[in-house]
Parts: structure tokens; sequence; C-alpha cells
């Protein structure tokens, strides 16, 4: 039989829309493409719509998708992360043999790929946890792709991975991010950082819906203009079309017909749950979670509508040149937060690769971002070249390119935050990104308090500013000794 001969140099199992399309893109590179789903319907719409697009070998069991891969057998599982990629990886270490490879294209969490890396080495075969970004689209016309696994996995899936792969400035969007969950991990911060660019366009959105009262197609013209500058990148692109579309039984904007409780699928939560066990802060990321989850809060929400909890007048009472001006500040104040965002992201991965010993080059990271995934934008040339030269090599705001955008745009991003409390408009992410950014930059910060309440109430001890060791102060004695510890 056709389809049993070892001719396939890639396989892909699980044949939902992602998979299919990468199936399909990767035919369209002149791999060879095995394809399995569970159900053998999926396989066969595939067949029949997009058959002829490529060189498919079609498979009913897992044996048979197995015995169809030519040595080492490649298999990309796209199935949905937990369970149900658990049962396709065992199915296929139980048909594969030593040395061959199963990647995981899913949006798996990271601790679960080195578990499962783990497993399948001991089994004698390769597994390579990959991030993949871009979405239905991104998958036939090039995503993104963050790979982890082996070095020797890499050299065979690499190429492959490559002919696929978008391609910005002329290099393909993938790396070999590093060993077992490092892929995982870096996908993961990625997603964190959509949540974050997500938030922050909202919440310019929402100050000139809601502040300067602009209807939604005026302000779809303001992010296209906006997409020509620095802050030009796909969800500034998309935003405006969104913005644009208008609902087909009202006439009216699309999005002011949408419920406002914003979905999630995990990848943001464990993104701030990663960066509070490492101990980084990630506050754009983390208030773009809770932001989402408040706007779920529909019953506490509803509650609160009706106790009639008051605030102030949210319109700006702005005169036209005023509006003009207080646009371009919002402008300044979304560039100067997306920047302490990707920081705060780039530095979870750098703690990240320090404990899980996994050598990341952040610069390689921002360059297979510049293309194919979500966040994609030409900001990330900059952030690339930060990295390359050294600059950033302690933080991304250290770089004098983003030190200066920081230093010029913050004015405006002050005056926008100050003029969002000061009329009960929620700004979140903004906020709480300048506050970081206030926050490192203090040579001083209010810390010593809570040592000092610590060591009160806990006897948790403090450091001194004059003197190295670890001290305690007897505050219940009369005159509140201090002592060294040994
Ligand atoms: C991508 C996206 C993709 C997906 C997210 C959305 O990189 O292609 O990030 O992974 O759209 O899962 O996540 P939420 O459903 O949590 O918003």
């Amino acid at each position: 039989m056709a389809e049993t001969q070892a001719r396939a140099n890639i396989g892909v199992v699980g044949l939902a829309a992602m998979g299919s399309n990468l199936a399909r893109n990767l035919a369209h590179h002149g791999n060879t493409v095995a394809v399995y789903n569970r159900h053998y319907s999926r396989t066969e719409t595939l067949m029949n719509q997009h058959g002829s697009e490529g060189d498919f070998v079609p498979a009913k069991t897992v044996e048979e998708f197995v015995a169809s891969l030519k040595r080492p057998r490649t298999a990309i599982i796209m199935v949905k992360a937990g369970a149900p990629t658990d049962a396709v990886i065992e199915e296929l270490a139980n048909a594969m043999e030593p040395g061959d490879i199963i990647v995981d294209g899913g949006n798996s969490y990271f601790e679960d790929t080195i578990r499962r890396e783990r497993n399948i080495r001991a089994r004698g075969l390769h597994y390579v946890g990959c991030g993949v970004s871009g979405g239905e689209e991104g998958a036939l016309r090039g995503p993104s792709m963050m790979p982890g696994g082996t070095e020797e996995s890499w050299k065979t899936l690499g190429p492959i991975l490559k002919s696929i792969a978008a391609v910005a400035e002329g290099e393909p969007c993938v790396t070999h991010i590093g060993t077992d969950g490092a892929g995982h991990f870096v996908k993961m911060v990625h997603n964190g950082i959509e949540y974050s660019d997500m938030q922050l366009i909202a919440e310019s959105y929402d100050l000139m819906l809601r502040g300067l009262g602009m209807k939604s197609e005026d302000i779809a013209d303001v992010f296209s203009e906006w997409n020509k500058g620095d802050l030009d990148s796909y969800l500034i692109e998309i935003t405006a079309d969104v913005l644009r579309q208008k609902d087909a039984k009202t006439g009216k904007p699309l999005v002011e017909m949408m419920v406002d409780h914003a979905g999630m699928k995990g990848t943001g939560t464990w993104t701030v749950q990663s960066a509070l066990s490492l101990g980084i802060p990630v506050t754009g990321i983390a208030e773009a979670v809770f932001a989402r989850g408040l706007s779920s809060q529909v019953a506490l929400r509803e509650a609160a509508e009706n106790q009639g909890l008051t605030g102030p007048d949210m319109h700006f009472d702005l005169n036209d040149s005023e509006r003009k001006a207080f646009i371009e500040d919002i402008r300044q104040a979304l560039y100067a937060s997306k920047i302490v965002s990707y920081a705060q992201g780039f530095d979870e991965i750098a703690a990240a690769a320090i404990e899980h010993d996994w050598k990341i080059d952040q610069a390689a990271v921002a360059r297979i971002w510049r293309g194919g995934c979500i966040i994609r934008a030409q900001f990330l040339n900059r952030v690339s070249e930060a990295f390359e030269s050294g600059q950033a090599s302690v933080s991304l705001l250290f770089a004098p390119y983003f030190k200066d955008a920081i230093e010029k745009s913050q004015a405006a991003w002050r005056r926008v935050i100050a003029r969002a409390v000061e009329h009960g408009v929620p700004v979140p992410a903004f906020s709480s990104l300048l506050a970081y950014y206030d926050g490192l930059r203090s040579k001083r910060l209010p810390a010593s308090l809570i040592q000092a309440q610590r060591d009160f109430f806990g006897a948790h001890t403090y450091g001194r500013i004059d003197e190295p060791g670890v001290f305690h102060t007897l505050w219940a004695e009369p005159n509140r000794p201090e002592v060294k510890q040994d």
C-alpha cells in the first residue's frame, strides 16, 4: 500500500484548523507530509479540499502514519494542550523508534513540556515543545516558531521549520530557543506580551471612546495613522480594521454590539504565575490578565452598577486643538508603556533561562517575533538591535534608543494617566507600567519601611545601609536596642 511506504519527511497529527493549515504549508514548500487525525473524516476533508496542493500521505491509524515516515521519523502534534496531547504522545512513542522526533506544536505549559521531554528522552526518542504563533492564517502562510528540545533534533527539524516560517527582513522566523521547555516558555511569554499589547490598545481606545467621546470609525482612523509610525504592528493594524467593521444586523460598529467579557485560555495567566515564581515583576501582563478577569466578573459588575458606585464625569472637556494634542499624548503613552512591557517580558525570559539553564539568545527571540506572530511589529527590529549590540544585556530600558524614547514620551504618558485618573477612566496597564518605571529608577524605595514592619512583628531581620550583616531590633524593649545576628 502506498500509505505504508516510508516516504514522508514530516507528519502532522491533529487536523483541526491549525494542524491542517500547517500540513498544507509544509506541503506547499516541497515537504512530503503524512497526515493523521483521530477521526478519519477530518483527514478526508483535508485530502478532498486540499489534497492537490502538494504531496500528502493520509493515514487511517497511528501505526500506518508512523510507517509512512522516513527516519528519523518526525511528527508534529497539533491537538489541544493537556490530556489530548499526552494521549497522542503516548500513541506515537509506542509506534516510533529511538532517534525519532515528536514535536508538540500546541500551546502547552512549559513545565508539562519539561516533564514530557524527560520521559520521552528516557525512551530514546526526541521531544520538542514548539511554540507556533500566528493563528490559522499564520500556520498556512508562515508562522513564527519557537522550538525547544535537543540540538540533535534541531538538525532534522530546523530545515523543515525554516521552509514554512514567516520571513522577516530576509530571515525565517524560527530559531532553536533552547533545550526541553525553553520553546514553550518563550511562546508563553510571547502570549503574555500579546495580552499586554492588547490591553494597552484597549485602554487607548477607551480614552478616545469614553474620555474624548469619539466614534469607533474616527478611532479607527487614529489607529491607522499610528500604524505608520513607531507603533507599526499587526495588532494596531487589525484594531483599525476591527473598529471599522459594521454589524450586519444593526449597522452599528460591530465592536459596540459585542459583549465586553474578554476570554482567555491560560497562557497569560501562566506567564504571570511563572513571573511570580521567578520574582520578576511583569506588571503590564499581570494587569492585562486582571483586566480580562474583571471584565468577565459579570455578576459582580452588574451588582456594582445596581449599587450605583460613584465616580467623576468621564468626559474630558477639551477644545479641538487640545483634543488633537491629547490623542498624540495617548500615542506616546502607548509607545512608552509598550517599551516597558517588553522589557518586563524579556526580563522574565532571562530569569527563566538562568533558572532552567537555557541558553536563550534574546536578540534571536526578538528577531523571530518580527514576522508571522501576533505581536509582530516594526519596533522589534529596534529590540533585536538593542540585544544584539549588548546595550540591552541588563535591561531593554537601558538601550539608548529606548531610554531616549521614554525620555521623550514620558511627559505625555504622565498627562494621560493623570487625566484618566481624574476622570475615572481605568488605565491599569498604562499606570502600572509607569509605576514600575518610576520604581525602577528610584535610588531609594519605601521598602525600608516594609523591612522595619517585618522586623517589628516577625523578627524577620534587616540590613543596614552603612554596615554589612543582618540586624534585628528588639522593638518591645524600652530603648529598642539593635542586635547584629550571626
Ligand atoms: C498566537 C496566539 C495564539 C492564540 C492565543 C489566544 O500566538 O498565535 O497567541 O496562541 O490566539 O491562544 O489566547 P487567549 O485565548 O488566551 O486570548
